[in-house]
């Protein structure tokens, strides 16, 4: 194997020209020939939407490389395996819509999916002040009735697929969710939305601009009613990326980042892209027609990628979320019961951020699981620190010496927002404006908060993806 690190070294002692030559990064000579991958589309990202579309690229004949910064694909799919008994616990994403685009992937690789069931038990729901400790009694959510705020979101129906909002931009829309909760008399659901499953990672929803809690909690998700939803037959869905992985095989490149990415200046331009991609066995280069760019759009991940003035302006802008969850042992919890996290004297009874949303039995006697998430991104160990003396107030005991943090999953930078001023003055046509330009494209859960929608949306980009490289 011969690094490009290597190859710099060597011609350093050899005349000024050669040397010139080979230190361009860009430069497939500067290479072994085995290094330098010649693909359709360069997929950056290997979580839901990433593996979709490498799959569904390859599929229909256009050559791929995914390239993944983790050492396994499925992004936000997390399943524990119980050491011992081989008991499966997914902990990320959960359930799939039943919808064709859902059934036909799952089928493609494989993967048995049956009807979710409700985790069997009935479990008592204990509203509690996950900071303080302090029970929430009598307290019961004003209302699960959630069709007054169904009216409203049914005055944008562009938002249930990507963000083809009209210009001007409705000014609710950039309205901080809470002033729209008065607004609209929702006061009631405050507390249901806050807690409801599509709206997990959103931190403080009532601090979030309105255009981010509805294309949270959206119309498609509604559609997932009971009866609807399906999960892996093993009740492990990280057999879906485990496959794919098989099937991808050498197109993936795990533990892997672009360094360094030289993009042409105009999409018309067919000189296509080349990454610097570092790799656990050095340095590769891949020549790639088009990116599609599926990893958070943060402007950390976008730096390796020589953005331009445009495409700054629009990626800078972005604040994100946190968003863990994870498993617990030893908890000293009594079985049968769900604690959910009230605030004792917090506005509708939303609790603070950051904090927990729950901490709730698994299917598997002993094991908890729990959701927590801030308005900006926090260390691990901070996160940590809180869930575990979260569990110290329930149970009344001074140290958490018994707790253990059996699986920790960081799914931050989770939500991506933009200061409100910027949605007014037309910030999602500004990103929708930035598919395809400079041969790079965009998906992931910036555009569609949940697997099924995202796959929907990914299969109508990669067809226009796929049609540039005929
Ligand atoms: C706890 C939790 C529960 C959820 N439950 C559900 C559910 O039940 N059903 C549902 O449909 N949705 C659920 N979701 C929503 C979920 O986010 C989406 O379904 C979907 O997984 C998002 O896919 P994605 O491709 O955008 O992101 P991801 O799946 O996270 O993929 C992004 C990938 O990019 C990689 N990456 C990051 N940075 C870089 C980089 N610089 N270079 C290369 N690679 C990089 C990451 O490692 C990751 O693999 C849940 C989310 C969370 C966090
Ligand atoms: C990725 O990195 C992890 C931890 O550093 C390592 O255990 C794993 O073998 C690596 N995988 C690959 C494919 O390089
Ligand atoms: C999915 O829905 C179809 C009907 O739309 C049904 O026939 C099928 O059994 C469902 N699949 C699962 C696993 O629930
Ligand atoms: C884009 O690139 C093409 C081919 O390289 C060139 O002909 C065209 O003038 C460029 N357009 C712009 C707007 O720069
Ligand atoms: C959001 O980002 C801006 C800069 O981009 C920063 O000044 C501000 O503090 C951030 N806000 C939060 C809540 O993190
Ligand atoms: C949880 O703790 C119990 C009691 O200490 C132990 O027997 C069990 O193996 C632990 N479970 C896991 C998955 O570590
Ligand atoms: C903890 O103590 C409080 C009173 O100090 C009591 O109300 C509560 O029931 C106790 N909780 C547990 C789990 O023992």
């Amino acid at each position: 194997m011969v690094s490009l690190r290597f190859l710099i070294s060597v011609f350093s002692s050899l005349p000024a020209t050669i040397a010139a030559a080979c230190a361009d990064q860009f430069d497939p000579s500067c290479y072994a020939s085995a290094d330098v991958l010649t693909r359709n589309v360069a997929v950056i990202g290997g979580g839901s939407s990433g593996t979709y579309a490498a799959v569904k690229l390859r599929d229909a004949g256009r050559s791929v490389v995914v390239i993944e910064k983790q050492d396994k694909l499925g992004g936000k799919t997390e399943t524990y395996t119980v050491p011992g008994t081989g008991t499966t616990i997914d902990y990320g994403v959960q359930v799939f819509w039943n919808t064709s685009v859902v059934t036909d992937f799952f089928s493609r690789l494989n993967v048995p999916i049956a009807p979710f069931q409700p985790s069997g038990g009935a479990t008592t729901t204990v509203y509690v002040d996950l900071k303080s400790g302090q029970f929430l009694s009598n307290f019961t959510p004003p209302s699960s009735d959630l069709s007054a705020y169904r009216q409203q979101l049914d005055k944008y129906p562009y938002l249930s697929w990507g963000y083809d909002i009209p210009t001007p931009v409705p000014e609710d829309l950039s309205l901080p969710f809470g002033r729209f909760i008065t607004k609209y008399g929702l006061q009631d659901v405050a507390f249901t939305i806050f807690h409801h499953s599509a709206t997990g990672g959103l931190g403080n929803i009532l601090q979030r601009s309105t255009v981010s809690v509805l294309k949270a909690l959206s119309e498609p998700v509604f559609q997932e009613s009971q009866g609807k939803i399906v999960v892996t037959a093993a009740h492990n869905n990280h057999q879906l990326y485990d496959k794919a992985l098989e099937a991808l095989g050498r197109d993936v490149l795990l533990n892997s980042t672009v360094v360094a990415a030289s993009r042409p200046a105009n999409s018309s331009a067919s000189t296509g892209v080349r990454l610097v991609v570092k790799t656990p066995t050095g340095n590769k280069l891949v020549i790639a027609s088009q990116i599609l760019f599926t990893a958070p759009q943060t402007i950390d991940n976008l730096s390796p990628f020589d953005l331009d003035r445009t495409e700054r302006l629009v990626f800078s802008q972005f604040n994100a979320t946190g968003f863990y969850a994870g498993l617990l042992n030893n908890t000293g919890l009594p079985t049968g019961h769900s604690f959910i996290n009230a605030g004792l004297s917090t506005q509708y009874h939303i609790p603070s951020t950051p904090g927990l949303y729950h901490i709730q039995p698994t299917a598997v006697q002993g094991i908890w699981s729990f959701w927590y998430t801030s308005d900006s991104v926090l260390p691990e160990a901070t996160v940590k620190r809180e869930v575990l003396a979260a569990v110290n107030v329930l149970t009344n005991s001074s140290s958490s010496s018994g707790v253990e943090i059996l699986a920790f999953a960081n799914h931050s930078p989770y939500l991506l927002y933009p200061p409100a001023e910027q949605i007014s003055q037309g910030f999602y046509s500004n990103l929708e404006s930035l598919q395809g330009y400079r041969n790079t494209w965009y998906t992931g859960g910036l555009f569609e908060p949940a697997a099924g929608p995202l796959w929907v949306f990914t299969q109508a980009l990669i067809e226009k993806i796929a049609a540039t490289v005929q």
